[in-house]
């Protein structure tokens, strides 16, 4: 048996390889190939007639992918677009009065709701779509003792309050005025109008330019008629994807305050099955590892308590139905658009049926709602998909990038950065900075970021002891200030960026000084510091508008393209010096709406910056954000074989440019693994490439190798930030996780493959990919001949790999017939 040797060891790499002998080889090699008569049964239409050259670096020279678009070119011509599916008709809601029944069809999906005689709204069906539903055959056969089991306990609802029967996770909880903790929501009425719901306060999904008003809205009006206080549940649904947004609004109608103690942006229940949740965990420097788990009775809950959506948990979590797969079988995602303290909550009865609650924490929110006043929640993403997690993922990408990511960013080709924190930390300065922008220039890098360190007069930030909230630059680092290093960097033909942390502040500053009330905290108990920091009272107006003043001052002086955006702690002893007493629990939503609205005042403000989410790494990298951070930095550990995790998980639900990942110096800071600098490019191209280390320290070898791996993303970088994302083999599981990116129409890909461990006398298996033309030819890098679709697909590739922590990089091009 033959082997093929699909990367030939390149120049630069050899001599990376001679410095290192612990580099890894390059290669992956194809299995089986006969050694005389390759693939006979393979239906090979024609040869390339020659052999496949390679650059040193195996940069493929028939690479035709078009040449990246300019710095925030908007790309003539998206390659996203659902996750490939038949694209459905625009969507529909209808109602049939005589059965009471809504019907939402959108994409390749049917959603049904019932209005039962009891006034109760019931969910029917979510999933392939079927015409009709009925309701009665849905019916739960009655239990034995119904004494104990009251029919509501076993109906499928949508909006499930307090006290009367369904012992499962209520969506609602209020107090009314003289205590009562149950309410009664019956249905009064609805509307289907076209649009999306329009929020005051909170992020919300956008109307694709191309669309116009096909998105439509249903919004279901229940009443408590103790309270007088009425619920609207609103649906809506997007053209093409199998997609339905959903919030919860409350309003007050009677004469006397209610107590909000919980109101859920989604709450569905789903028939008996066994079901398994995946949900993304983790802490700082391991953001957003994949857990699986079965569901058993019982209920299970990821949440953050922590101020911010957190390293913790995530606010994404999918069900998946027992034949779900990664491309086959039914899951269902559900997101919330909202960066704060969240609970998703999956609980299971005895007798399988299965709720899945997401919204705001009630832990850390209460509200008083007075007569005539209205509150809205977070909106939340619910997805399905009948093509298993990787279909999910398609259709969370595409609906977050086409209606989510602000606007006008999402087909933006978002620049190869280099960041300057591990390069100098907080030893920041004019003139290091442009000798590290210099070399930056020379390695094909197109943003130069400067991080943390750069301001603070009477109180220099020279560690992180002191100067946050002090927005003005130190005189002895920058002496001319951010505009003229910003200058100087863009006549290198650099876009230049800074690091900021706005809604934080050190006590070792003259903010502080001057404003100690402007933090969170409550009287009487001591204010917790974490990191030498205290979180700012965004809950406050003046505090929104001396941030959004700040802001707008460094932001005006002009050159600068990109903003870093971070938060580094979490909140504690929440509490604001400007709400009365028996709001104080008001406080940490307060400040969501407060950050939601600096933010988007900044970035109408400045619509050319680039600003990029951080929070500690990926502690608010959630859906919320997305209106006004295209992108976000997923972790502070930069270790290449910790990010497999990490990207891939992030990966799950949200859009693959917007995963920041940069190329650090070795042995790794936060770990302290070694590993090549291939490996190190492989994983950061696989996402959002940028660099993090100091590029004078480089070796001559090690600055051609980048070189030539920038020069190769830059023409990949289509493919990878806008294709189809797969995983083929995912990192949580497998020694050799992969994952691949291709054109919607299957005619050019690029995978990644990875090995992390060596592992003596095992066999790697075949790696099989995806999404291509089965009766197509394709050239795939290193291989003499070209390969059929099917082949690759159903037969697979086996890569070799020698040592740990190895990697291949290969494109694949589909031939004309
Ligand atoms: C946080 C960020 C890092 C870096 C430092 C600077 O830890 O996540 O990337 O910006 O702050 O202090």
């Amino acid at each position: 048996m033959r082997t093929q040797r699909l990367f030939p060891a390149s120049g630069a790499f050899l001599n990376e390889r001679k410095r290192n002998p612990m580099t890894p080889r390059q290669g992956l090699h194809l299995l089986p190939f006969g050694a005389t008569q390759p693939r006979q049964s393979e239906p090979v239409k024609t040869s390339l007639g020659a052999f496949q050259r390679w650059s040193p670096f195996g940069v493929n020279l028939w690479q035709t992918l078009k040449n990246p678009t300019k710095l925030w070119a908007t790309g003539a011509a998206s390659l996203h677009s659902a996750q490939g599916a038949a694209v459905g008709p625009a969507p529909t809601i209808t109602f049939d009065p005589a059965n009471q029944v809504f019907k939402l069809q959108s994409g390749t999906m049917s959603y049904f709701l019932h209005v039962n005689p009891e006034g109760d709204l019931e969910g029917l069906h979510w999933g392939k779509p079927v015409d009709t539903v009925h309701p009665e055959l849905l019916k739960s056969t009655p239990g034995l003792d119904r004494s104990w089991q009251p029919a509501l306990d076993l109906t499928a609802r949508e909006f499930p309050d307090m006290g009367r029967g369904d012992t499962k996770t209520p969506a609602v909880k209020i107090t009314a005025a003289q205590g009562q903790s149950s309410s009664q929501f019956k249905y009064v009425g609805h509307e289907i109008r076209p649009g999306l719901p329009a929020l005051k306060n909170l992020p919300q999904f956008h109307e694709a330019e191309t669309v116009g008003n096909a998105c439509k809205t249903l919004i279901v009006r229940m009443r408590d008629d103790v309270t007088k206080v009425d619920a609207e549940l609103t649906y809506s649904v997007l053209p093409e994807f199998n997609a339905v947004i959903r919030g919860t609004q409350l309003i007050n109608r009677g004469s006397e305050p209610v107590q909000i103690e919980k109101l859920a942006s989604f709450s569905t229940d789903f028939p008996p099955e066994d079901y398994r949740l995946l949900t993304l965990s983790g802490t700082w420097i391991r953001e957003a590892q994949e857990e699986t788990v079965p569901l058993k009775p019982g209920k299970l809950t990821i949440a953050s308590n922590r101020g911010f959506s957190s390293h913790a948990h995530n606010p994404f979590i999918t069900l998946l139905r027992p034949d779900a797969t990664e491309d086959h079988g039914d899951a269902y995602g559900v997101a919330l658009v909202y960066s704060g303290s969240f609970s998703a909550e999956v609980e299971q009865n005895v007798q399988q049926h299965t709720r899945l609650t997401m919204g705001l924490n009630p832990d850390c929110f209460s509200w008083r709602l007075q007569p005539g006043e209205r509150f809205e929640t977070p909106l939340a993403l619910g997805v399905y998909s009948d093509q298993g997690l990787n279909g999910l993922s398609r259709q969370f990408h595409s609906v977050f990038r086409k209606h989510l990511v602000r606007k006008g960013w999402a087909d933006k080709t978002p620049p190869v950065l280099l960041n300057t924190w591990e390069a100098v930390y907080f030893n920041v300065n004019h003139p290091e900075a442009i000798e590290i922008a210099k070399k930056a220039k020379a390695l094909g890098v197109e943003l130069l970021v400067v991080d943390d360190g750069w301001f603070g007069v009477k109180y220099p930030r020279n560690n992180d002891q002191a100067g946050l909230g002090d927005w003005v630059e130190n005189p002895d680092k920058l002496p001319g200030g951010l505009q003229a290093l910003g200058k100087a960097v863009n006549g290198l033909g650099l876009k230049f960026g800074i690091w900021v942390e706005p809604e934080m502040v050190n006590p070792n500053s003259e903010l502080y000084e001057q404003h100690p009330d402007w933090v969170l905290h409550q009287p009487g108990r001591a204010r917790t510091q974490q990191r030498n920091q205290l979180v700012l009272d965004l809950g406050r107006t003046e505090v929104q508008d001396h941030l959004i003043q700040s802001m707008s001052r460094l932001f005006d002086a002009g050159h600068i393209q990109y903003v870093k955006w971070d938060l580094n702690r979490l909140m504690t002893e929440v509490g604001s010096a400007a709400l009365p007493p028996r709001q104080q629990k008001e406080a940490e939503h307060r400040y969501m709406l407060g950050i939601y609205r600096v933010l988007k005042v900044l970035t109408e403000k400045y619509p050319d910056i680039l600003f990029e989410g951080c929070a500690s790494g990926g502690g608010r990298f959630d859906a919320g954000m997305l209106p006004y951070f295209s992108q976000s930095w997923a972790s502070d550990n930069t270790d290449a074989a910790s990010r497999l995790a990490i990207q891939s998980g992030f990966a799950r639900a949200y859009p693959i440019k917007g995963i920041g990942a940069h190329v650090s110096d070795v042995p790794n800071h936060q770990v302290g693994r070694t590993t090549s600098l291939k490996f190190r490019f492989h994983t950061a191209m696989s996402a959002n490439l940028g660099l993090e280390l100091d590029p004078r320290k480089m070796t001559p070898d090690e600055t051609a190798f980048a070189k030539a791996q920038i020069a190769l993303y830059k023409t990949i970088r289509p493919i990878v930030q806008d294709g189809h994302y797969r995983v083929l083999r995912p990192s949580k599981t497998n020694n050799w996780p992969a994952w691949m990116f291709s054109r919607p129409d299957g005619s050019e890909a690029v995978v990644f493959a990875f090995q992390k461990q060596a592992e003596p006398g095992l066999q790697i298996p075949m790696l099989k990919l995806a999404g291509l033309e089965e009766g197509a030819l394709y050239s795939v890098s290193g291989l003499e001949k070209p390969v059929s679709g099917a082949y690759l697909m159903h037969v697979g590739l086996r890569p070799a790999f020698e040592g740990d922590y190895d990697s291949a990089l290969l494109q694949l091009k589909r031939l004309k017939n």
